[in-house]
């Protein structure tokens, strides 16, 4: 094993949009887009997922005794400061201290001329860092792709204490590598661990583990304009006992897949959905706005009763009214002439169901900033939904996520009948346009405030 160089934005104050490394005044509010709209802060409604992991207010009392005890700390003799810095340092780990461990035996990269079959073939090295509720974060390390050992117990296996994250590097015709917008995804991990009650960690700090990751295998991210490298980051309790209760272990890995095109070409194929209301995804008050391995295990059964009933993928609808939720796993997108008779786009509002997909967000700030028709976040309805196909105004229906960026929908079966959605009959315009914006930002040469350079 051995040190990595320091990183090389080693304790510069952190933009979430990204402006620091793009050499952006650093003094700007944090903002996630490059268009000026869109930031972290925009992906959740209510607080910021990095302050959710502090206590609530105090009371007075509690107050004066915290106050009490720095007074205490300040009068204590050196050799008991000294500790300080430690225990600070090991609950949350740092990029700085990164260990790498290069393997002896590298594999041979997929042939560029054969598809990549998603998450099938790994890179060489992953991440992994350790937690102990008495020691906090361990050492960040690089190490050589492995397997795991864990207790026959382990929470993770038990409980489903685990959480993932799922975002892509892209090779830029520039042949520089960058992450796309993962800041969100930091955001997004943060608050799907302390929901968990798993260990917290420094967003920033994990970024740049990433990043030193990506670097060590870029050579496997591969070249052309519709791959990429997935990037999955895991978080799971590593209690080694029975019963439903907090983690004491926790382990967090991050491990690459390099992957082809979800499109062969510059066609789009449709999809056929299956919105049959019997199933649901999430619910209110539980946690389908977050990315828990949970929600998604169960989803497998539905996902083949769609396929025995010749859809493709599952609609997710919602209450009595059928609200339209995702799609498989994506957000979902409708452009039609509202009712009002106003041209829009509109997806489901982050209401606690939906989960907040980074795609979901790009498109949302691509459109408003091109301003060119009504942007709205709210509910739609099945009725809503049969009443626009019937006087013929829904121009597309359309899925988003960063596995395939958007996918059109083509048809939906509800209730016995199969409804048509014309999306390709109308281009598909708006789709398409979202495509060649992402690839333009995502494969470009130029640097671009969503893309974070490896
Ligand atoms: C349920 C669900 N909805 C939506 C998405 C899309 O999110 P993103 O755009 O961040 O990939 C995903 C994929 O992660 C998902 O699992």
């Amino acid at each position: 094993m051995r040190s990595l160089p320091g990183p090389s934005s080693p304790q510069a104050p952190y933009n979430w949009g990204g402006s620091t490394r793009l050499g952006l005044s650093a003094s700007r509010p944090p903002a996630g887009g490059g268009v000026g709209r869109a930031g972290p802060e925009r992906l959740f409604p209510g607080p910021r997922p990095g302050r959710a992991q502090l206590p609530a207010a105090p009371t007075m009392a509690a107050a004066a005794a915290a106050l009490g005890k720095i007074w205490a700390r300040k009068l204590l003799p050196v050799s008991w400061l000294l500790c300080g810095p430690r225990r600070y340092a090991s609950s949350n780990f740092k990029a700085a201290d990164l260990q790498l461990e290069m393997t002896q035996e590298p594999h041979q990269k997929p042939d560029p001329s054969k598809p990549l079959v998603f998450g099938k073939t790994f890179t060489d090295h992953m991440l992994m860092v350790e937690w102990k509720e008495e020691e906090g974060w361990g050492q960040p390390r690089i190490q050589p792709f492995q397997n795991l050992t864990l207790h026959p117990a382990c929470s993770g296996l038990h409980y489903s204490m685990q959480l993932f994250e799922g975002m892509k590097a892209f090779k830029g015709s520039d042949q520089r590598v960058r992450l796309f917008r993962p800041w969100l995804n930091m955001d997004r991990m943060l608050r799907s661990a302390v929901r968990l009650c798993l260990p917290s960690f420094d967003k920033v700090e994990l970024l740049e583990c990433i990043r030193r990751l990506v670097e060590v295998d870029k050579d496997w991210v591969p070249g052309g304009n519709n791959s990429s490298l997935y990037v999955r980051p895991v978080l799971i309790g590593n209690e080694p006992s029975l019963g439903v209760s907090r983690s004491s272990q926790a382990l967090l890995f991050v491990i690459l897949c390099p992957v082809g095109a979800y499109f062969p070409g510059d066609a789009v194929d449709p999809v056929s959905l299956l919105a049959d209301p019997a199933f649901i995804r999430a619910w209110i008050g539980g946690v389908g706005d977050f990315k828990l391995g949970g929600n998604y295990g169960p989803t497998v059964l539905v996902q083949q009763e769609a396929k025995k009933r010749g859809c493709e993928q599952v609609l997710w609808l919602y209450g009595p009214d059928h609200q339209l939720t995702e799609v498989g796993t994506m957000n979902i997108f409708i452009y039609w002439t509202h009712e009002d008779g106003v041209l829009e786009l509109v997806t489901p509002s982050l209401d606690g169901i939906i989960l907040p997909g980074v795609v979901r967000q790009s498109l949302l700030d691509l459109a408003r900033t091109w301003g060119e028709f009504r942007v709205a976040e709210r509910k739609v309805t099945m009725k809503e939904l049969l009443r626009a196909l019937e006087e013929g105004r829904v121009r597309e229906v359309f899925g988003s996520g960063t596995a395939c960026q958007v996918c059109p929908v083509h048809q939906i079966l509800y209730q016995g009948k199969h409804l048509h959605i014309p999306t390709m009959e109308n281009g598909p315009e708006l789709i398409l346009r979202f495509l060649k914006e992402l690839k333009a930002i995502q494969y470009g040469a130029g640097a671009h405030e969503w893309m974070l350079p490896v």
